[in-house]
């Protein structure tokens, strides 16, 4: 897939193996004087010597910045380290920065490259599937601040993503599960055949086959590209990918942050905006859509959610237009629209539904 954005160049989103990567390096033409790649600790104790080695045969110059996994490290302190780094080993405008991991090192490294010198060559080489199927692709970048996450941040197209699924064979099983409920998202707001797949594909995709997680990698990517090619600097239709995260988001702060991963909590919202969906379409085949959805193994019980509290913190989310509360629905399988100002009543039913089954 190619993806062509009208504010700026086109990128390549390669769907292959790390042995191919130097020959897609080489073929985009990135400077090879110099590179700085960031990496979190767990990606680099299992994949360091590989991704070492690309590194050292392509450019003239390496150096690798290992950094501490988690999503507190999306922060200033850690971006401060990284620009320190970099100007100790002594860069210039073309020194690339490859981002080799999950969302986390993707938007930091991503962040950094947007900023250093107004704006480094990157490249993405992502690790997880939340990074290989979204954070990847669309060139957000960006860290938190104690006010929010994501406050502070750039678009920063990368000049390549470089994916191989055979990462995702060493993702930790909840981390791999969480990944799927993205995975789903796709399929339901935008291709219903590759819903169709995806539940005859289950058991090969939690078995973590091969060539089966390079289908679902590319089909899962080319719904993201189709959708920021549609709307690069998020203006409308982008929203779509918000699907279940209205109910995620508020999922996650109610049960207090970490309780769920973020997967999870974007699983059951999809099954209460599923449930919100059949009350305002009801030819949708909503049976499909929460048996697909209900594969997603879900660690807590989110029986305790209390409706309310959701609602409360709905409202609050900046997603939300002026306190008006504001869904993405399906009108059927594979087609998104956005729904404002959604009856009250009709949100608290379908968190109680989404709860139970
Ligand atoms: N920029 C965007 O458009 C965008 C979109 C979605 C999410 N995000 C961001 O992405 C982040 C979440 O991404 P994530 O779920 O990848 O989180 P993450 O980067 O924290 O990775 C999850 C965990 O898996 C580990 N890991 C990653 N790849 C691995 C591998 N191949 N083998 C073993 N362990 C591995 C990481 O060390 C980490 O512990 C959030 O910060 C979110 O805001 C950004
Ligand atoms: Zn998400």
């Amino acid at each position: 897939v190619r993806v062509s954005v009208k504010t700026s160049a086109s990128y390549p989103v390669h769907a292959t193996s790390l042995d191919k990567f130097a020959s897609h390096i080489s073929a985009e033409r990135l400077p090879p004087g110099s590179v700085i790649i960031l990496s979190d600790e767990n990606v680099w104790n299992i994949h360091g010597d590989g991704l070492w080695n690309l590194c050292r045969s392509y450019w003239d110059r390496s150096t690798a910045m290992v950094i501490e996994p988690g999503e507190q490290s999306k922060s200033l302190e850690q971006l401060q380290r990284i620009y320190d780094r970099a100007f100790e080993f002594g860069i210039d405008r073309n020194t690339v920065i490859v981002a080799a991991g999950g969302g986390v090192i993707g938007d930091l490294a991503g962040y950094a490259a947007a900023t250093l010198m107004r704006g480094l060559p990157l490249v993405h080489i992502p690790t997880s599937v939340i990074a290989q199927v979204d954070s990847s692709i669309g060139g957000k970048t960006g860290i938190n601040h104690p006010a929010g996450k994501n406050l502070i941040g750039a678009f920063h197209t990368p000049r390549a993503v470089l994916t191989d699924p055979a990462f995702l064979r060493t993702l930790p099983e909840r981390e791999f599960a969480s990944g799927l409920a993205e995975v789903v998202k796709h399929a339901l707001i935008s291709d219903a055949g590759f819903g169709e797949w995806l539940s005859r594909q289950w058991d090969a995709i939690m078995q973590r086959e091969d060539e089966t997680l390079l289908t679902m990698v590319k089909r899962a990517a080319a719904v993201k590209v189709r959708v920021v090619e549609d709307d690069v600097l998020e203006h409308g239709h982008r929203a779509i990918l918000n699907f279940g995260h209205t109910f995620g988001h508020a999922i996650e702060k109610v049960a207090g942050y970490g309780a769920f991963t973020h997967g999870e909590a974007v699983a059951v919202g999809m099954k209460a905006a599923v449930h919100l969906s059949s009350m305002l379409y009801p030819s949708l085949d909503a049976d499909f859509a929460l048996t697909l959805i209900d594969r997603i193994p879900i660690v807590p019980d989110p029986s305790d959610l209390a409706a309310g509290a959701l609602i409360d913190a709905m409202r609050l989310d900046k997603k939300s237009r002026s306190g008006q509360l504001r869904f993405v629905c399906l009108e059927e399988i594979g087609k998104a629209v956005i729904v404002d100002g959604v009856d009250e009543a009709f949100v608290a039913s379908a968190i109680e539904r989404a709860k139970t089954a």
